[in-house]
């Protein structure tokens, strides 16, 4: 019996928006692959052979990219929400394409989180503890955007709380689960379900076995402009390993058929897409750059995202901004933290307003 998994790809990406208007956030690309690949990669590491994307927003991308999936070794299939089900209405609607037997463990996986944790670890433990479901925790210094989860002294799971102003504890919901097949199929069918916020709960409350997982290596959850290119940055200079990174890692990765000007300085795990150019003394730092995209001369981007074929003028200086696709800014353009320009907008008179040298 081969291992599979379930992958939540379904949500809209809002705080990703501009970028995830066209392209859904596990598609965008990171460290020069669509995100989702890295994540792919990792559970075929792990023995997952059949996978199952749980889609709901812009599902088509997944599928013209992913096809069946041959190329990176898995069999994978989609099924589409008409409205959007939730995480357990969307695992939920899922099932009847899922092979394994009701006490087979299927892997489950939030579509952006970047981790490091070994999946195989917590599918053994899930085994040795015999339980319903078991969770991936991390710890975080700030858990209010999280589900917290408090164990006892074994590791067994006491309650979930979702996303909770005051916080019991810094031990949180990683986005990873092994569940038992009989749980998925007993979660109800055709409404909006939460594993959050209704199956976790229920499952404690009838005394079902809940297990905690804590592991400490590499964990990110890549729903914000800022995380997103931390990730990319950290997977290019080879903090997390990924087997899906097109290249070696170092402080810049450079994908074919860009065209990077000798001058030019690329640092702090930059990356440049296909058919991308970078002129003389451009400074990129800690960015991603995506393919067809021009940065213009003596011009200084940094932890930046710039999108698909935009292009940015001369001297400019983007610091924490988020560029969408085929946007034109022009020379001189300063933006700051949390700037983010729509696609297809072009910014000739903003350039004056905010010349560096006004
Ligand atoms: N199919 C489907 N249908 N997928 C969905 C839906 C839906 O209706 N809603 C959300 N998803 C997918 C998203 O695409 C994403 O991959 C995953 O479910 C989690 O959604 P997010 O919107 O990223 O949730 P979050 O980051 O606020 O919180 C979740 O992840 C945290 C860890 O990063 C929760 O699981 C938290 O408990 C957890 O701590
Ligand atoms: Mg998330």
């Amino acid at each position: 019996m081969s291992l599979e998994a379930v992958v939540l790809v379904g949500g809209k990406g809002t705080r990703l928006r501009p970028l995830t208007i066209d392209t859904p956030k596990p598609m965008l690309p990171l460290a020069g692959v669509p995100f989702l690949t890295h994540q792919l990669a990792r559970a075929r590491a792990a023995g997952v052979e059949h996978v199952v994307l749980a889609t709901s927003y812009r599902p088509e991308v997944f599928e013209a990219h992913f096809g069946d999936g041959a190329d990176l070794g898995l069999r994978l299939e989609y099924v589409t929400e008409v409205e959007p089900l939730g995480t357990g209405g969307g695992i939920r609607n899922v099932a009847g394409r899922l092979e394994s037997d009701p006490d087979d463990p299927v892997l489950i996986l939030n579509g952006d989180i970047l981790s490091g944790h070994d999946i195989a670890a917590q599918l053994e433990l899930h085994r040795s503890s015999g339980a319903a479901v078991t969770l991936h925790l991390v710890e975080v210094a700030d858990p209010r955007a999280f589900g917290c989860v408090p164990t006892d002294a074994a590791g067994r799971v006491a309650a979930f709380l979702e996303k909770m102003p005051d916080p019991v504890t810094t031990q949180v919901n990683a986005g990873c689960y092994v569940f038992a097949r009989r749980v998925i199929d007993a979660i109800p069918t055709g409404r909006p379900v939460s594993v959050e916020r209704d199956t976790f709960p229920g499952l404690l409350a009838a005394g079902e076995v809940v297990t905690g997982y804590l592991d400490s290596s590499y964990w990110l959850d890549v729903g914000t402009p800022a995380a997103f290119v931390q990730g990319s940055a950290d997977v290019v200079r080879g903090l997390l390993a990924s087997p899906a990174l097109p290249g070696t890692t170092g402080e810049s990765l450079v994908l074919g058929g860009a065209a990077v000007d000798p001058s030019a300085v690329l640092s702090g795990g930059t990356v440049v897409g296909p058919g991308a150019r970078i002129e003389a003394e451009a400074q990129v730092q800690g960015s991603i750059i995506a393919a067809g995209a021009v940065v213009g001369p003596g011009t200084t981007i940094v932890d930046s995202i710039v999108a698909p074929h935009a292009s940015i003028g001369g001297r400019c200086s983007l610091r924490q901004v988020v560029v969408a696709d085929r946007a034109r800014l022009g020379e001189r353009v300063e933006l700051t933290a949390g700037a983010r320009v729509w696609p297809d907008i072009e910014l000739p008179d903003v350039a004056i307003r905010f010349s560096s040298d006004a």
